[in-house]
């Protein structure tokens, strides 16, 4: 019997054998696919968890969920896992960018697609998952300088600025930093005085803001730029614990616009959050579903975002689905 031309294209592309099932048999299998989650150390991360169980549920995708609690090793494990029961496709959000050529390579030689969701690796072969969906985090590092350049064009004197960095080693905490130097180093009057990660949770973010306000005393700091809003809206507690107004003490600026920070922007405590869509979970099965069909899939996809400053929350709110 000659083969099918989706049998050929599924074969060609070094797609999983289960392509190679007449066409009958392959329109009754329910897809798998593997996902390897960071952990949940945000409301971002929740809310991006709850869309990729919900659109895997809607698109009728098995999904084999795994949880890493942010640790590297734990997503090798869950890959090799997924691996070694043959799921369709493995997708899963890299805690870090580096060290994942190994397991990366163990899963296409097993002729498993592998999905990039929310961050990036850093690796040469690019040949090793098929596409990367997420945020373009140096442009979020951006808007959020360009927000800032404009809100102390009238100042005269040196804006100090401390930064919550996001988790060591990961992509939006490396991106971020970038795009937001890049914006406020035309200027010589804003300087990053302190910079220290807060690992994108409340808990760490308030710890590491209380230790800043120490070493910088009450009026030793002008603005807060924190990668992710709830390293942000811990250190709000630490600023009011403090004795301070934030917002009007301390311009704060951060990453995600959750929720919670519309809370704080429409409470006055917040001056402006970028967007980072955490909804990636009807893109990724509609990608998913794409690969196993054969179809050609685009190497980057962008999530599209905007910049929500304190002044647009109220409005805003009622329509925020995360
Ligand atoms: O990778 C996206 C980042 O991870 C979000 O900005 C942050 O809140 C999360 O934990």
């Amino acid at each position: 019997m000659r083969p099918s031309r989706r049998q050929i294209v599924a074969l060609a592309a070094g797609l999983p054998l289960a392509m190679a099932l007449p066409s009958a048999a392959w329109a009754q299998k329910k897809i798998v696919l593997g996902f390897s989650q960071v952990g949940a150390e945000s409301e971002w991360r929740t809310a991006n968890t709850e869309s990729i169980k919900s659109a895997a549920k809607d698109a009728g995708i098995e999904l084999k969920f795994s949880d890493a609690q942010q640790k590297q090793e734990n997503q090798i494990k869950a890959i090799r896992a997924f691996i070694a029961q043959k799921v369709d496709v493995i997708a899963f959000s890299p805690v870090v960018e580096t060290g994942w050529d190994n397991v990366l390579r163990e899963a296409k030689a097993a002729k498993i697609p592998v999905v990039l969701t929310d961050r990036a690796v850093n690796t040469k072969d690019t040949s090793l998952y098929v596409t990367f969906m997420g945020s373009d985090f140096v442009e979020e590092g951006r808007k959020a300088g360009r927000w800032l350049v404009e809100k102390m064009k009238d100042q005269k004197g040196e804006v100090r600025i401390v930064e919550l960095q996001g988790t060591v080693g990961s992509a939006p905490a490396i991106d971020r930093k970038k795009g937001f130097e890049e914006i406020i180093k035309a200027d010589p009057k804003f300087k990053i005085v302190r910079s220290q990660t807060g690992d994108f949770t409340r808990a760490k973010g308030k710890e590491v803001m209380e230790a800043f306000l120490k070493a910088e005393g009450k009026n030793g700091i002008n603005v807060l730029y924190a990668h992710n809003d709830d390293m942000a809206i811990g250190a709000i507690q630490a600023i009011e614990e403090a004795g301070l107004k934030p917002a009007k003490d301390i311009t704060i600026i951060s990453v995600d616009a959750v929720k919670g920070a519309f809370e704080a922007m429409m409470a006055g405590k917040l001056n402006v959050s970028v967007e980072c869509s955490p909804l990636l979970g009807p893109q990724l099965m509609t990608a998913v579903k794409d690969i196993v069909a054969g179809k050609p899939v685009a190497k980057r996809i962008v999530t599209e975002e905007g910049i929500f400053p304190m002044e647009t929350a109220a409005a805003e709110f009622p329509k925020r689905k995360y």
